[in-house]
């Protein structure tokens, strides 16, 4: 089985490495329109756009199933990309808010995420409707922070602290990373808040959602493609999947 998997740029491999994890005998395609982030500080209409490229990217490579590995997209075009494939498009928004309403059956839950997913009140809406109370928090500036490679140390540990003051004094039981970058901050943002706020990776949450659509055929394929390929993307690509890794220029107009 061959699934396509995007996102705006390198945040998206948080939710590829859940999958290969979780899924080892798949044949895996990734995009990183890397030439276009971040989608996050645009308007709906140019992420819809950006995501309609994205996705006809994969129209020739036969994927069977294709997951928005980013929130900014999910929260602004998956209807549109639902309504343009023939295949099961998954996003990452419905299977966090799931898994936070597992972990925090008591007390206010937050979520943070880009302007534009934060803007949509997408979470606010469902977590609302589960009758939870909401606070919300966009930050900006952890996704250049992922794009650099700096996960931890002084720089991620003062950011973090500038964004989550708020949230740490809103007595939060658990808080949704409506980024696929911010994974990469897991630690620095749970060394912020404590052990007692549960953080809910929708990478895994994501990868755990499409469990009953895998057939698992395949020969564990991975092609990895970027809309550019600066300098340190190597690098950074390889550290986020633990390996060395080969990667290949897609344009980002989206085709191949
Ligand atoms: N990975 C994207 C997301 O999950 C954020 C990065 C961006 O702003 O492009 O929203």
């Amino acid at each position: 089985m061959k699934i396509g998997v995007f996102d705006s740029g390198v945040g998206g491999l948080t939710v590829l490495s859940e999958l290969r994890r979780l899924y080892p005998s798949v044949d895996l395609i990734y995009l990183g329109d890397t030439a276009r982030v971040p989608y996050g500080n645009r308007s709906k209409e140019t992420i819809v756009r950006y995501s309609l490229e994205c996705a006809s990217f994969f129209a020739k490579l036969g994927i069977e199933l294709l997951v928005v590995a980013c929130n900014s997209a999910s929260a602004c075009a998956l209807d549109d990309l639902r309504r343009a494939l023939s295949i099961p498009v998954f996003g990452v928004i419905e299977p966090g808010v799931k898994m936070a309403l597992e972990l925090a059956k008591e007390g206010p839950i937050g979520v943070i995420g880009t302007r534009a997913t934060i803007s949509s009140g997408v979470y606010r809406r469902l977590l609302q409707s589960a009758g939870k109370e909401v606070f919300e928090k966009s930050c900006p500036l952890f996704v250049p922070l992922v794009e650099e490679g700096l996960f931890n140390g002084p720089i991620a540990k003062a950011v973090v602290e500038m964004y989550l003051s708020d949230l740490k004094q809103s007595k939060i039981k658990a808080i949704i990373l409506a980024c696929t970058h911010y994974p990469l901050l897991k630690s620095a943002i749970q060394d912020f808040l404590g052990l007692e706020v549960s953080i809910v990776d929708s990478a895994l949450a994501t990868a755990l959602d499409i469990k009953e659509f895998i057939k698992p055929e395949g020969s564990s394929n991975l092609e990895l493609f970027f809309t550019d390929i600066p300098a340190h993307l190597e690098r950074i690509v390889s550290t986020i999947l633990q390996r060395p890794v080969e990667i290949k220029r897609a344009l980002c107009d989206g085709r191949s």
